[in-house]
């Protein structure tokens, strides 16, 4: 008892010690202390923040060993798809936010999943054309697009890496040879799925061994997921586009219950494209993220340019005048999101309208009120050429992982990857989930007679939410940040940006502070005091006001004399620094 005491008060000296000089490399024990305490990490040299602490623990041995961003990436993504597979892994999508400090420049590469060639918009309909109920679309092969994290991981190492690419992957073939404890998040969100893991045969032999859902703490091996990886260490990301791999993915979708049309060829002719990052400035800022085929810097930038003009830093977060600003810019953003946001490749999208200061201003002076705006419309931003679209009808649900890394060198990444829903498809091949990201496209593919932007097309890109964020000052970042949640992630990723900027929380209580989101109707508030106390006074200015849970999953890093780092309570993750 008296050496157990002993032993936490040296560790306790020890962490104390390490908070004050700032300087320490953390342990995953230190990290889940500091997050304990609501703490933000401070150090001075490389930081990684995400959703699960061996996955932390993989990436901070690569920076530690003098690794680039790129590089401890590959490592955290590849233990994420082995100990979160319902959130992210081998068979999703991504999107990489990447600043490079040799160059001072910033690059956004698209690693999003695409509709097969033989998909048409008629996908997710019946046969009288009405939409599929939403998970008679999602499990089975009908909502699979082709995988994309792999080529993202080689792409990102490609240009950024200086790591060996096998080195990368050890740590997840260690780990899914010699098997890591089940998480609480992941036992509950086998139980939670249970009925829809048991659909297919591989995936229930492995999440339901006994036909029990896997308990938290249980050892888990993944043999499978161990030679997938020994392949792609030896051959690289190239196996899963062509030879037995892809033949697997293709003939697991075609043969599914709710068979898809994903083909050789669509694998075949995958590209991750490098698009224009989409920036906007706010406060003497650039907040810079995901263009198109997302909607997250679209949305995000509207919202911020759209309350940029009103004294949001005066009236501070215990004022429901704040929320009305953020919650009505908020639904306004996701209006035109609903008309015009969707893979740019296919369809024209005004992204340069939407962010404009003339159009921002008339979105704006819409706010010069005390109450809640009776409703909200898209509205008409410069294009180049004439449009005539209706609102879409898509639904995402949250699931979703979110990966912010500094290196040693100065280098930036902020990245958000997913499977789409809780284990995707609930397909597995090789030992990883395939997506269900087909799902994030519109079911109906027009509404009275004009199309749907964001309709399925044969070889397009679903619209996503993902937001990852780095914001820069003076051309250098001062934050990295992103967070899943299906379209909630905007609104996270505009609240936290606000407090950090104008609220002036560090980095860990901007993430952890309550979250309020209004995607365009009801106004949704995390249930705790906060949220309870804000309620009715929402409420009382005219806003439908909704009370729950919600599932934020912010990982962040802030830039200024040393780096400090924030991992949301709402997860599993950490923060390790050096
Ligand atoms: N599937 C989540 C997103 O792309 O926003």
């Amino acid at each position: 008892m008296i050496a157990d005491t002993l032993k936490s008060l040296i560790f306790a000296t020890t962490l104390a010690l390490a908070t004050t000089a700032g300087a320490q490399n953390r342990t995953v024990a230190e990290a889940l202390q500091a997050k304990q305490q609501g703490q933000p990490v401070a150090a001075q040299h490389w930081m990684v923040s995400a959703a699960n602490p061996l996955a932390v623990q993989a990436g901070a041995d690569i920076l530690a060993k003098g690794g680039t961003a790129a590089d401890a990436m590959v490592a955290v993504q590849t233990v994420l798809g082995l100990v979160e597979p319902q959130s992210s892994g081998l068979g999703g999508g991504a999107f990489l936010v990447w600043y490079d400090a040799a160059t001072a420049t910033l690059t956004t590469l698209d690693g999003r999943e695409t509709a097969p060639l033989a998909a048409t918009p008629r996908l997710f309909q019946d046969d009288a054309g009405q939409p599929l109920d939403f998970f008679a679309a999602v499990v089975g092969g009908r909502s699979v697009g082709v995988p994309a994290t792999p080529a993202l991981m080689q792409e990102a190492h490609r240009r950024w890496g200086k790591s060996a690419w096998a080195d990368l992957l050890t740590p997840a073939r260690r780990l899914a040879t010699n098997g890591f404890e089940v998480s609480e998040r992941l036992a509950k969100s086998i139980a939670w799925d249970a009925d829809r893991l048991a659909r297919a045969r591989d995936t229930a032999t492995y999440f339901l061994p006994d036909g029990q859902p896997l308990p938290a703490g249980v050892l888990l091996k993944n043999p499978a997921y161990a030679a997938t990886l020994a392949d792609m260490a030896r051959e690289g990301a190239d196996i899963f586009y062509a030879g037995p791999l892809a033949f697997q993915i293709v003939e697991r979708v075609q043969t599914a219950n709710n068979p898809g049309k994903l083909s050789l060829f669509d694998l075949a002719i995958y590209r991750v494209k490098e698009r224009p990052a989409v920036c906007i400035s706010y406060h003497g800022n650039d907040v810079c993220g995901m263009g198109p085929p997302s909607s997250g810097a679209v949305a995000v930038g509207q919202i911020l340019k759209t309350v940029e003009g009103f004294p949001l830093a005066t009236l501070g977060p215990d004022n429901a005048q704040s929320w009305r600003l953020i919650g009505d810019a908020s639904r306004l953003a996701f209006a035109d999101r609903a008309r015009y946001l969707a893979d740019s490749d296919f369809v024209p999208v005004p992204v340069q309208g939407l962010l404009n200061n003339a159009y921002i201003a008339t979105r704006g002076a819409l706010l010069n009120r005390t109450t809640a705006l009776p409703e909200t419309r898209a509205g008409e931003p410069e294009y180049d050429h004439g449009m005539n679209q209706a609102d879409d009808i898509s639904l995402e649900l949250p699931s979703t992982s979110h990966i912010s890394i500094i290196d040693s060198f100065g280098n930036a990444l902020s990245m958000t990857t997913t499977v789409e829903n809780l284990f995707g498809s609930r397909l597995m091949v090789g030992g990883f989930v395939l997506n269900n990201e087909l799902t994030d496209f519109s079911f109906a593919s027009h509404r009275d007679g004009r199309p749907i932007a964001n309709r399925v097309e044969p070889g397009k890109r679903p619209r996503s939410s993902m937001s990852p964020t780095i914001v820069l000052r003076n051309g250098k970042p001062v934050l990295v940040i992103g967070s899943p949640g299906g379209s909630r992630i905007i609104g996270y990723v505009a609240q936290t940006i606000i407090a950090h900027l104008d609220w002036g929380m560090d980095i860990q209580a901007a993430i952890s502070m309550p979250r309020l989101v209004n995607r365009g109707g009801t106004f949704e508030l995390e249930n705790t005091a906060f949220g309870t106390e804000m309620a009715p006074k929402l409420e009382a200015i005219g806003y439908t006001v909704q009370l729950g849970k919600i599932a934020s999953g912010l990982h962040g890093i802030a830039i200024g004399d040393e780096l400090t780092g924030g991992a949301d309570p709402r997860r599993e993750g950490i923060v390790i620094g050096q």
